[in-house]
């Protein structure tokens, strides 16, 4: 990849439930601010969106400043920033789009809007400092689960997506009716650690040729298994199976995908990412196709700042720039 925008760019994320501010200078993350909201939102099992919001605006100043420390620079030295403003939750947006406009007007330096997905995208750089293009990646959070053909940084291709739940609400909606929690990814995880995956059958949608997925049966099969087992129900052996189920589908997409694109690359990123069974499941995987596999650190799977600065500082460098009228959108497709 090109060389990065020459000078610290601050990076600001407040599309869902983390608050989060990043200083990166070149390739160099020297900070990664991260405040979660997962405990104000887990007497709901998801994120409310007010709650959400108000949040984002107690915790924003404080943690761009708390960045700025840990990278040892002062505002005066920022020389750009760059914010996700889009797609997300429009209350959530508007805090990092508002502070970003503020700061960088305060300085006189340029603005830059970043798409989610595109900084989940090249987050797998951050570590590696550099990714095989094209190559096919597997994004997997939340709010999305995609299969995407990178071109180059900046141009896009869908070549598949849910139907319905992502892969990061099945474990969540999963891990609520099995009663561990939220965010419910990691807590599936732990609880699978102990248990038999193949104890309970849950289904694999959509076989065939797609590269699509669909994971709403899973959550209805799940209650059902709750329901019949009652208190005879294995949670840990719920939770592997869950896991078992969500992982296989994810996989076996993945390897369809460079099969069908001839594309021998594979990024794996997005908070879901973090799962240790799927991470190395694609890895063995992808060494048996003879295809080169990259994953960020955990840290850069869920979301953060230091991804959104890396996708700016590359948008910056293309000599991109925003107007301050830039805006929140809930809903965006990929720059192509
Ligand atoms: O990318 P992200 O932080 O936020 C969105 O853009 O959505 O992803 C959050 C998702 C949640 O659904 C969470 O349960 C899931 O990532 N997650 C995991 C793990 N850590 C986080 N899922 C499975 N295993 C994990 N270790
Ligand atoms: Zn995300």
């Amino acid at each position: 990849m090109s060389p990065l925008f020459g000078l610290p760019v601050l990076g600001l994320e407040t599309s869902c439930d983390e608050t989060s501010a990043a200083v990166l200078v070149g390739w160099d993350v020297r900070s990664n601010v991260v405040s979660s909201q997962a405990a104000l939102h887990e007497r709901w099992g998801g994120v409310v969106p007010e709650a959400a919001a108000r949040a984002h605006v107690e915790a924003i100043l404080p943690v761009v400043e708390e960045a700025l420390q840990q990278a040892r620079l002062t505002l005066a030295e920022i020389g750009a920033v760059a914010v996700t403003n889009r797609p997300g939750l429009v209350g959530a947006l508007s805090v990092g789009i508002t502070a970003a406009k503020a700061l960088a007007f305060a300085r006189g330096v340029p603005l830059v809007g970043v798409h989610h997905l595109e900084g989940h995208l090249l987050s797998a750089a951050l570590a590696t400092r550099e990714l095989p293009f094209p190559h096919v990646a597997l994004v997997v959070s939340g709010g999305h689960t995609e299969l995407v053909l990178v071109r180059a940084p900046g141009s896009y291709e869908i070549l598949g997506e849910t139907r319905d739940d992502a892969a990061g609400e099945a474990f969540d909606k999963g891990a609520r009716l099995l009663g561990l929690g939220y965010p419910g990814g990691y807590a599936v995880q732990e609880a699978a650690r102990t248990g038999n995956p193949k104890r309970y059958a849950l289904p694999r949608a959509l076989k065939g040729e797609s590269l699509e997925f669909s994971f709403s049966g899973l959550k209805t099969a799940v209650l059902r298994l709750a329901e019949a087992e009652g208190e005879r129900l294995s949670v840990p052996d719920a939770a592997a199976s869950l896991q078992a189920a969500i992982v296989d589908v994810l996989v076996q997409r993945a390897i369809r995908a460079i099969r069908t694109t001839r594309v021998s690359a594979l990024t794996l990123v997005g908070g879901v990412a973090a799962n240790e069974s799927l991470r190395r499941r694609l890895s063995d995987e992808c060494e048996r196709e003879g295809a080169s596999f990259a994953t960020p650190p955990t840290q850069y799977c869920t979301d953060n700042g230091a991804m959104i600065a890396l996708a700016g500082s590359l948008r910056l460098e293309r000599g991109q720039r925003d107007s301050w009228q830039l805006e929140a959108m809930a809903n965006a497709g990929l720059p192509s």
